[in-house]
């Protein structure tokens, strides 16, 4: 079975994790503090602070950018559910705007009709590792003089208009989960260019405490902490900050093996009828952290069957990005919310195989079983487990 996405972990990792544990200094300290200035470095903003996870990120970037309860926060509905998770932690309504084909990400008019005097922020999501268009919505944040905040849960070293994502606003989060580009486990990391933002995070994500174990740990006089707020306990443990630098090394080297992955499929699916492929505009660099594709509703083959037909096969595949609003969760207070092309995106959408170490003999397998069903489907065969695909004599 082919899976949909592993993490590239190695010996060094391990190495790091080893290394960590028997130092003695496990919990947040000098690993995550080095990774944190890594972080900034590599994105090019001033501030890094770790955390637990995104999630945990995005939550933090809510209180410090002040938003509260009353308040509304536009973002997609099209996302992972941590995103509107976090407007609602401090008590703020998410509202859902559109998406556009193609790119995965906020319709900035779309986003621009749905401002109200009760709006705060914008919440972009950077979707599955392509660059929302960031200028857009610094103008439509100035103009209503809204703060505009980043989930870059998938975007680690993606680009827009030549500058990784990280150093563009004054909240940007990402996430270090398995099934993002590089991962310590479970992990996250805001960056900011805001020393305030910078000074109050890290006092939030270690239970408001004044001062840090490490520095009262190494102080030679003694010192009391303070506890000057209500915070979490958000921290990152220095084992995954340790083997966060080793992964923070290998990025722009991941990025550049999973284009190369994206790039073979976008010559094998390109010129097929019923599919949209995924669009790096001019400017925008991605990391394919999945490459998804739509399936427009003429084709004769539902998605569900491409996707049984392909587990058939030997191939995971995964349905395309989440809406929030029709999930459990949101459905009561979504009632009446209608978003045609973020609904016909999750419905319509699957994503293939992507990760680092990639045989072309899996690549390959994968390309010709889709363009197969593909071509079948348009000449009236419906994939099914009858259908003979193409299979270069693949093993499993
Ligand atoms: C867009 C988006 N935001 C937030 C998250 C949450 O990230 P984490 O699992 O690190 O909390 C995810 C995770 O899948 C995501 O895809």
């Amino acid at each position: 079975m082919i899976a949909i996405a592993k993490p590239y972990l190695t010996e060094e990792d391990a190495q790091a994790a080893y290394d960590t544990i028997l130092s003695g200094w496990i919990t947040q300290g000098p690993k995550v503090q080095e990774f944190e200035e890594k972080f900034a470095t590599y994105t090019g903003a001033k501030y890094a602070v770790a955390v637990s996870n995104c999630t945990t990120a995005l939550h933090l970037s809510m209180i410090v950018a002040g938003i509260g309860p009353h308040d509304e926060v536009i973002c997609p509905s099209l996302s992972y559910i941590a995103t509107a998770n976090a407007i609602k932690y401090v008590g703020a309504k998410p509202v859902f705007a559109e998406v556009e084909y193609g790119t995965y990400n906020l319709d900035p008019v779309d986003v621009e009709r749905r401002i109200t005097t009760k709006t705060k922020a914008i919440l972009i999501v950077h979707q599955i590792g392509f660059p929302a268009d960031i200028d857009a919505f610094q103008t439509l944040a100035s103009k209503y003089n809204l703060k505009l905040i980043e989930d870059a849960a998938c975007a680690a070293g993606s680009a827009y208009k030549g500058n990784k994502i990280g150093c563009h606003s004054e909240l940007v989060c990402f996430s270090f989960h398995p099934r993002k580009v590089i991962s310590t486990g479970d992990g996250g990391m805001i960056t900011t260019n805001r020393s305030d933002y910078y000074e109050r995070l890290k006092q939030l994500r270690q239970h408001g405490m004044s001062i840090n174990d490490r520095v009262r740990h190494e102080s030679k006089r003694i010192v009391f902490e303070d506890h000057v707020e209500i915070g979490y306990n958000y921290r990152m443990t220095d084992i995954q900050g340790a083997i966060g630098i080793k992964q923070l090394e290998k990025l722009d080297w991941i990025v550049a093996e999973r284009r190369k992955v994206a790039r073979f499929y976008d010559e094998a699916f390109k010129g097929l009828p019923f599919i949209k492929l995924p669009m790096e505009q001019k400017g925008y660099y991605s990391n394919y952290q999945s490459y998804s594709i739509y399936i427009e509703k003429i084709c004769p083959v539902k998605r569900n069957d491409l996707m049984q037909a392909l587990l058939d096969s030997g191939i995971s595949t995964r349905r395309g990005v989440m809406t929030t609003h029709r999930e459990t969760a949101y459905k009561v207070e979504c009632l009446g919310v209608s978003l045609v092309i973020s609904e016909d995106m999750q419905d319509n959408s699957i994503i293939l195989p992507l990760y680092v170490p990639m045989t072309q003999e899996e690549v390959s397998y994968i390309a010709e079983t889709f363009v197969a069903m593909i071509k079948n489907a348009n000449s009236g065969l419906m994939p099914s487990r009858n259908i003979s695909l193409v299979n270069n004599g693949h093993k499993r």
